[in-house]
């Protein structure tokens, strides 16, 4: 018998714990609050649950600064909450994958809190050092962060790496006690029963400083089967690795089917399509049939060889309603829409908390409502470079990171029913009309669709043609429609959708014989005709 893999067929929904739901009023979102949760994604299907970081941590970084890696995070609650989460979790079918940061430590790690002592401290040499003198670094680098990746260190005088914030010292992979350490932490996890581990940045751990390699360093793939040797390969779990660096060619190596590395990556190809040579500050002009092309490519590139993930959204990016659809006016049919292109593809589905509810990005105006570091660092550096305060917040509220971190939306009561005392980070003033419980209210809403859609990928009649279909893309040049089949045996989907908001009739390659799923209630179909109203998407029998 065919040996399927469980999350070839599984749904991720992913979950800020910051931002998700508070249980006890100080305004931080926590693990019982998940826990109490747990029942609405139950209702939504999905089968496993990214959780963030909830590690102890100084939260330089909302927690991928990890102090100890053998602890809960306090605001978040106890050890024991993580293990009623995994149990509670565990009874309606729901894995827990825990997010692994093991390309740095927080400064505050008693690793780091060891190495910085000087140069004989047992733990100098899991960071990464080096000389020089405190007006010189050691050369180029900068920081994702801003600023350079070298930070002088006064206690030892000599310089260390950080890729990220100065409070997220890089670990030496080239250590083999390092990587023994690290091994023996995830196991431990293992053995508690969770469901895998998403990786954090993990294309980095085989940087060549010196020549200022950072992603795809030469040693990356030996490390990443070392990891996957010492850990993932004795249990049945997922693993997804976060690479900013991965082009198909190497996916292949990462999601090698033979289990030698990861499950599966996160690539963000289609994530950067719009974004400027500069970065994601300054945004291009969206071009859509750049954005289908790139999709196509994963979907033929990995078929057979590798394994996709399927994302929009994730705590680091803008909403994607309000990115790629249309927050106004279609803000429900572009927010379905782009779910239907999404999940009718090969690979595991991942929903961000919220994307299910069609939540948007919010508007700041002022500094002090930025919380995210990326956002702070980067208004501070880009002012010096004469940008006004209009432009950088244009370009946060666009592609800030807090857009994604604004407090779930539960319902229309104070602070939209995650908090009952001062929320640490505001919530979006929308909520009174976007939120869960006006959705499951509404049979048409968009948790609804999502539900619907979740449904169908994991039915008898469908599960095998999302799982396993050929992807075959047409209308790959219109700048409107995107269209593409899944085709297995004799049985073949169709996917279709407008992306704009104006009405367009397509012509279709076979006949409908059954409409599945659809944004509007009465899809306009005759024969090979099919009229497509704005932002209407449908998945059909052909
Ligand atoms: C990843 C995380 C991001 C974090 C960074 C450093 O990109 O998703 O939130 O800031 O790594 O750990
Ligand atoms: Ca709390």
């Amino acid at each position: 018998m065919k040996q399927t893999k469980w999350w070839k067929n599984a749904v991720v929904y992913q979950i800020y714990p910051r931002s998700f739901q508070d249980s006890n009023g100080d305004g931080i979102g926590d693990i019982s609050g998940i826990i109490s949760r747990l029942d609405y994604l139950s209702e939504l299907g999905i089968d496993v649950i990214w959780l963030s970081p909830v590690y102890e941590s100084p939260q330089d970084d909302n927690g991928y600064d990890i102090s100890d890696y053998y602890a809960i995070y306090h605001e978040f609650g106890t050890m024991e909450d993580m293990e009623a989460l995994i149990r509670e979790a565990g009874k309606r079918g729901i894995r827990i994958v825990m997010d692994l940061v093991a390309n740095h430590s927080s400064d505050e790690h008693p690793w780091f809190v060891e190495a910085r002592k000087g140069r004989d401290s047992k733990y100098r040499d899991y960071y990464i050092w080096r000389e020089g003198d405190r007006n010189q670094p050691p050369n180029e680098l900068t920081s994702v962060f801003g600023g350079s990746a070298w930070e002088w260190d006064e206690e030892s005088g000599a310089y260390y790496l950080h890729l990220y914030s100065r409070k997220q010292p890089d670990l030496n992979w080239e250590n083999a006690d390092m990587r023994r350490d690290m091994y023996q932490m995830i196991n431990w996890w293992l053995d508690k029963g969770i469901g895998g581990f998403r990786l954090d940045v993990i294309d980095t751990i085989g940087k060549v400083p010196d020549q200022m390699i950072t992603t795809n360093g030469p040693k990356l793939h030996e490390y990443i089967q070392e990891l996957s040797r010492e850990t993932f390969q004795h249990h049945d779990i997922m693993t997804v690795g976060e690479t900013w660096g991965a082009n198909v060619d190497n996916a292949k190596l990462y999601s090698n089917p033979d289990g030698s590395e990861f499950s599966m990556i996160f690539q963000f190809e289609h994530i950067c399509a719009n974004w400027s040579e500069d970065g994601k500050w300054k945004q291009g002009k969206k071009d859509f049939v750049k954005l289908k092309k790139i999709f196509s490519r994963w979907q033929k590139e990995l078929w057979g060889k590798g394994w996709n993930s399927l994302f929009w959204n994730n705590h680091d990016l803008p909403r994607v309603v309000s990115n790629f659809g249309d927050d106004g006016r279609y803000r429900v049919e572009s927010a379905k829409a782009l779910a239907t292109f999404l999940h009718g593809m090969q690979g595991t589905p991942y929903i961000y908390e919220g994307e299910e509810l069609g939540m948007t990005n919010i508007h700041l105006e002022d500094v002090s409502q930025i919380r995210d570091i990326e956002s702070l660092n980067m208004y501070e550096e880009y002012r010096q470079q004469g940008w006004s305060h209009e432009e950088l917040m244009a370009a946060i509220n666009g592609a800030g990171r807090d857009n994604a971190r604004t407090p779930m939306q539960w319902d229309d009561t104070d602070n939209a029913g995650f908090t009952t005392g001062t929320p640490w980070i505001e919530v979006n003033p929308n909520y009174r009309t976007i939120n869960a419980k006006a959705e499951l209210a509404d049979d048409n809403s968009v948790f609804h669709y999502y539900k619907k859609l979740i449904a169908l990928r994991k039915s008898d009649a469908w599960k095998d043609v999302f799982m396993d279909g050929t992807y075959v893309p047409f209308m790959e040049e219109d700048e409107d429609i995107f269209a593409y089949t899944r085709e297995l045996g004799a049985k073949r989907l169709l996917v279709i959708g407008n992306f704009h908001d104006v009405e367009r009739t397509v012509t279709l390659p076979y006949a409908v014989r059954k409409i599945l799923l659809s944004n509007y209630q009465t899809p306009q179909i005759n024969a090979l005709q099919a009229t497509l109203r704005p932002y209407e998407a449908l998945m059909a029998e052909l």
